[in-house]
């Protein structure tokens, strides 16, 4: 294919290199003429491992060109990657001018090109930009309408500086967002060969994309920073620690709990962290990674008191009480903290949990219930019809059989549903349907 890249730092050049030595057609584009100039003699603009023996081979093929000049650039390819670089302004926004000005010269070029374009924005960018930002520009510029004259989606980069090349053979996926067909079509011909899923979703996903995995990779490295800070303290080799943690591909490296639902609890997450906390606060180590899940946590069982609260309802049941499906243990159960909040607000709350019936609830969990919560253990009912019938607002705690399967039955079209546990297909329930954030 003819393909211009416009941006020729790292992610752009390695591409530009790449590509080439694939055999495509490709044309550079930079504001930067000393980059240009060093791509003309066959360097490389960044410093990469095996960029310079690319770089040589593929601009002794004729296969590369560059240039300053957008319209040329545009002119004389089908698809544009654009790569420029979106740093962090001052206050901690995303500095877009580069984009911005590329897209404008873009938009302005593809006026007056024949046949349809394919722009390929690959720069990080918040999720929005370019359905609000960049696609208006090159709509506004070119006179012309997305999908006819021209066509545009987003594709991340997961290449990583220092295995760039290596990367972009083996990515971990590639992702195209994309408002049709046509695109899409276009990148599996450039990438569909490598060795990995190719995805396709809306280009809003796929920008939110970028960012989830950047912030999951920061967050796992502060996790193995956090816990060796700790264990220095302790005493404890940090290294055997992680390397034991990594090797339970069960719950530790796997999908588990990477599912968005409600907030965590039970008998031992919290508390757990809590005595971790303390841990670290006698040995004066900053953890403050750690020290600020409990109160996310805490963010995220707001979030649903004030969906209640806001709904105007007063009379609410609620589908689950124990920490998670499966267990009637109550101990440290959001769903427990969302029930006593409503009952101090004056809601009229009625609950029902299959696993947890007062009359056969045995030891310690009964007393739990009769010692600590006898309020909430007033507004038990063994029947899911009973608690359905009452409520203007259902809160769905858990996902179980006996609750879709009540719900489905018992519930009204004018009863609100506010789900905290991803219920399957809730299109099919006939109340108003609500997700806790989704
Ligand atoms: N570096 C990485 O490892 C990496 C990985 C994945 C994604 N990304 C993202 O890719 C984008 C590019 O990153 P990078 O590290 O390659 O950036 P970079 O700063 O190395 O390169 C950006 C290039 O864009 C050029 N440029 C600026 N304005 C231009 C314009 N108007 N026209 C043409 N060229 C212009 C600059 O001169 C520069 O050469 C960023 O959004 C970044 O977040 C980077």
């Amino acid at each position: 294919m003819n393909i211009s890249i416009f941006g020729l730092g790292y992610v752009g050049a390695v591409s530009l290199a790449c590509l080439a030595r694939d055999g495509h057609r490709v044309i550079g584009v930079d504001i930067d003429p000393a980059k240009l100039d060093l791509i003309r003699e066959g360097r490389t603009p960044v410093v990469e491992e095996g960029m310079v023996d690319l770089m040589t081979s593929v601009v002794a093929s004729g296969r590369v060109s560059v240039t300053r000049d957008v319209a040329q650039a545009l002119h004389a390819s089908d698809i544009s990657l654009i790569c420029v670089g979106t740093p962090s302004a001052a206050n901690g926004s995303q500095d877009q001018g580069a984009l911005i000005r590329v897209a404008e010269q873009m938009g302005a070029a593809v006026r007056t090109k024949p046949g349809a374009h394919v722009f390929v924005f690959r720069s990080t960018v918040v999720p929005g930009t370019v359905e609000e930002t960049l696609l208006p520009l090159l709509e506004k510029e070119s006179g012309k309408k997305e999908g006819e004259g021209f066509h545009v989606c987003f594709q991340p980069e997961f290449l990583r500086e220092g295995s760039s090349i290596r990367d972009y053979d083996k990515p971990p996926f590639t992702i195209v967002g994309s408002r049709g067909d046509y695109a899409v079509e276009q990148l599996r011909g450039l990438f569909g060969h490598l060795p990995c899923e190719f995805r396709t979703t809306s280009i809003r996903a796929a920008e939110t994309v970028k960012y989830c995995c950047n912030n999951f990779h920061a967050l796992k490295i502060t996790f193995a920073n956090e816990t060796a800070r700790l264990c220095e303290a302790l005493g404890v080799d940090p290294f055997a620690v992680m390397d034991l943690v990594c090797q339970d591909t069960q719950l530790n490296i796997s999908r588990a709990y990477l599912k968005p639902g409600f907030a965590f609890g039970g008998s031992c997450l919290p508390k757990d962290l809590r005595a971790t906390m303390y841990l670290a606060k006698t040995h004066d180590v900053e953890l403050p990674m750690l020290g600020s899940i409990l109160s996310s946590n805490r963010a995220h069982i707001d979030l649903a008191i004030s969906k209640v609260m806001g709904s105007g309802a007063r009379r609410v049941g609620m589908l689950g009480l124990s920490f998670k499906p499966g267990t009637d243990d109550l101990r440290e159960s959001p769903l427990v903290t969302v029930a006593e909040h409503l009952i101090g607000k004056g809601f009229n709350l009625l609950v029902y949990d299959p696993e947890v019936h007062l009359s056969s609830l045995l030891g310690a969990n009964r007393r739990f219930i009769e010692q600590q919560l006898p309020h909430i253990g007033q507004l038990l009912r063994p029947e899911i019809s009973e608690v359905i019938a009452h409520a203007e607002m259902v809160i769905v705690g858990m996902q179980d059989r006996r609750v879709v399967d009540g719900l489905r039955q018992h519930l009204r079209p004018d009863q609100r549903v506010l789900d905290l546990a991803n219920l399957p297909d809730p299109g099919s329930l006939p109340g108003k349907y609500e997700g806790l954030c989704w």
